[in-house]
């Protein structure tokens, strides 16, 4: 066999259709497919069926609020209870991983903790894994992260530094990755926050760095990050910076003066806690 297969009538090697099947769940095609093809022309032609009506009487009430396991406010009270149980980052990641209240989980590939110096002064948080982040199981490692490495090496933090003064600990909202990289709903956000609440406790840095809307979502209550830029504010009872996303700089060069400003903003906050 010479590895050749063809698709839709064209001959392709396999490099090349595990680029275009790599591609296709970049895009975030990662649902398979019917068998059979669907009209949907003649399926809307189709007479509707009609319902029988129901009166609201006869609808049950659930018999308690936390008795479905899809019941946000149970899971968000579970993953507080388990969090709370964690006393150290290691007992916080297993009890994490192990939590099945976030139907993410069943999609991605691997639990993405953390990456860097947990002694570190400044901790960045991120949004969630994407495909890079989810293949490797570590935060920040596909283009947007390496962007992040070279800012911040630019004012001499590194993640992969012993020293705290020059490290630096990242961590997600999310520790598994949404589909097709979509935004994280409010519901999955809440479940994922008691986590990162105590990640940021048990850590302790002295500053966190809110990289793009999601953590500010989270941790402010607030969108918006070309008006929360730069503004110093607190989160999680800690001095916060929100920043543009490293992915955002990407597709925005001209973007980066400001978050140069940032950086130098926090670079001067080190040095003043520090003196
Ligand atoms: N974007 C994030 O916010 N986090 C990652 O880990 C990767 C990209």
């Amino acid at each position: 066999m010479d590895g050749n297969l063809t698709y839709q009538g064209i001959g392709l090697d396999a490099a090349t259709a595990l680029a275009l099947l790599e591609w296709q769940a970049e895009m975030g095609a990662e649902e398979p497919i019917l068998d059979n093809t669907v009209d949907r022309f003649e399926l809307a032609a189709r007479p509707k069926p009609v319902m029988p009506e129901i009166s609201l009487s006869q609808v049950k009430a659930p018999a308690a609020l936390s008795a479905t396991p899809d019941d946000p406010s149970a899971l968000v009270a579970e993953a507080e209870a388990l969090a709370a149980s964690a006393d150290s980052l290691a007992a916080l990641a297993s009890v994490q991983e192990d939590f099945d209240g976030i139907e993410l989980k069943k999609g991605a590939r691997n639990f993405c903790f953390s990456d860097g110096n947990p002694k570190a002064r400044v901790l960045i948080l991120g949004e969630a894994p994407g495909d890079q982040e989810d293949r490797e199981g570590r935060p920040f490692v596909g283009r947007a992260g390496q962007l992040l490495n070279r800012m911040f090496g630019a004012i001499g933090l590194a993640r992969d530094a012993v020293d705290a003064e020059k490290a630096l600990y990242i961590v997600n909202v999310l520790t598994w990755r949404p589909p097709g990289n979509r935004d994280p709903s409010p519901d999955e956000i809440a479940v994922s926050l008691p986590f990162v609440r105590r990640h940021i406790e048990l850590a302790s840095p002295d500053l966190i760095v809110l990289m793009g809307n999601i953590p500010c979502q989270a941790a402010l209550g607030r969108r918006g990050i070309l008006r929360l830029r730069g503004q110093w504010t607190e989160a999680f009872g800690r001095p916060a910076l929100p920043m543009t996303h490293p992915a955002y700089l990407l597709r925005n060069p001209a973007a980066k003066r400001e978050a140069w400003a940032d950086l130098l903003s926090i670079a001067a906050r080190l040095e003043t806690a520090s003196a």
